[in-house]
């Protein structure tokens, strides 16, 4: 998913001021189309559960020398913001709503660099995109160029490639190293590329090493699952007496934060669901409804609609909640196996990270 796009129309006029588009090259005018006002993306740290020390190492590695590069350069020339930064791990974990928090917290410039516009044009006049983003980049910085699917664009140099798309990897690097070298007044580019990716395998080893920083974004932990879940109910009226969020953390292991935000989507449409019900049966749905009216959610709702935690995860939770009271010590033990294999795959993709 590539969400940044949504409703960017203000933030280009805003940029259109900020920004002197007559000093710009017909190239950079066309990279200029995916450069996002922070103000205008509409998610911010707040709203990401679990990630808080993920989100802690972004601030002070990325954010914070980007933004006052007075404090870091003066110490070591060493202290500046990486050039490039990778959040990578399983689909629907949070690594695109990380960089949209990012670019709206960091208040520095956002490009946000899409793979469609970019394959389609980098076959015809791909070296001078290419180009054109770093050198509007440049102009514009402090910038953060996002690269979601990274592996898409930057993927593993394969025999056979297209001939072209090889040699705008090789501009795309050889532009990517000039950021580390400083400007003529000696301070260093303030601009990071940015990349996401749940295959991180398939990214060349040449790209990765341009990024030194990154993060594994693993299915969520218990404790991040339910830092996920408090989030999302935030605002949602719970019938405290038949609510268990305990129970609702243990059966969502193995689930992913989007796989969260379905399940509680879902289960916060059975007490509607039920209202209208009652409404019809009673043939007073015209007279009107109030909201007010509709009962908090209860635990048994997650399992209430076809395609919830029960089908979804069927395989893994289905032990768990058959056998809930009767056998509390094997559910713990799935429970942690679950677990475990979101740790082991966060563990893989170190490896791989370390071993390329
Ligand atoms: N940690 C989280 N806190 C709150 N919501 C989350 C979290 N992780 C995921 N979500 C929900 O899941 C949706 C999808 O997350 P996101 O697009 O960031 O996943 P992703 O890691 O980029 O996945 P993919 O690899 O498929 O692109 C978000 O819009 C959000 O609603
Ligand atoms: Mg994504």
């Amino acid at each position: 998913m590539n969400g940044l796009d949504e409703d960017n129309s203000e933030s280009e006029e805003e940029l259109d001021t900020k920004l002197d588009l007559s000093n710009l090259t017909e190239y950079e005018l066309k990279i200029a189309d995916d450069v996002v006002a922070s103000d205008d993306i509409p998610v911010s740290f707040e709203d990401i559960g679990g990630l808080e020390d993920i989100i802690e190492e972004l601030k002070e590695s990325v954010i914070y020398p980007l933004t006052m590069p007075h404090l870091y350069a003066s110490s070591s020339s060493l202290l500046s913001a990486p050039s490039g930064v990778l959040l990578y791990g399983p689909p629907g974990c949070g690594k695109t709503m990380l960089a949209k928090a990012l670019a709206h917290e960091s208040g520095a410039c956002f490009i946000n660099l899409h793979i469609s516009t970019v394959t389609e044009k980098w076959y015809g006049d791909s070296n001078k995109l290419v180009n054109a983003v770093f050198s509007l980049a440049r102009k514009l910085q402090p910038a953060i160029v996002f690269i979601d699917e990274i592996d898409a664009v930057l993927g593993q140099r394969r025999s056979g490639e297209h001939e072209a798309s090889g040699m705008v990897k090789a501009e795309f690097m050889t532009q990517w190293d000039g950021l580390t070298s400083a400007n003529s007044h000696g301070t260093p580019q303030r601009i990071c590329v940015l990349g996401a990716t749940n295959r991180i395998n398939d990214i060349d080893e040449a790209i990765l090493r341009r990024m030194p920083k990154k993060f594994a974004v693993p299915l969520p932990s218990t404790h991040q699952r339910r830092g996920i879940l408090k989030l999302i109910l935030n605002d949602t009226k719970i019938d405290k007496d038949h609510f268990d969020l305990d129970y609702v953390v243990r059966v969502t292991a193995g689930m992913s934060g989007s796989d969260l935000k379905d399940a509680c989507r879902d289960a916060v449409m059975t007490p509607v669901r039920e209202y209208i019900r009652q409404k019809k049966a009673e043939g007073s749905l015209r007279a009107g409804v109030d909201a007010r009216q509709v009962r908090g959610i209860r635990t048994s709702d997650f399992f209430s609609t076809k395609g919830n935690i029960h089908q979804m995860r069927e395989s893994q939770t289905t032990a768990l909640v058959n056998d809930l009271e009767e056998d509390e010590e094997d559910e713990r033990r799935v429970e942690s196996e679950l677990d475990t294999s979101s740790e082991r795959s966060r563990d893989d993709y170190h490896e791989t990270v370390n071993a390329s």
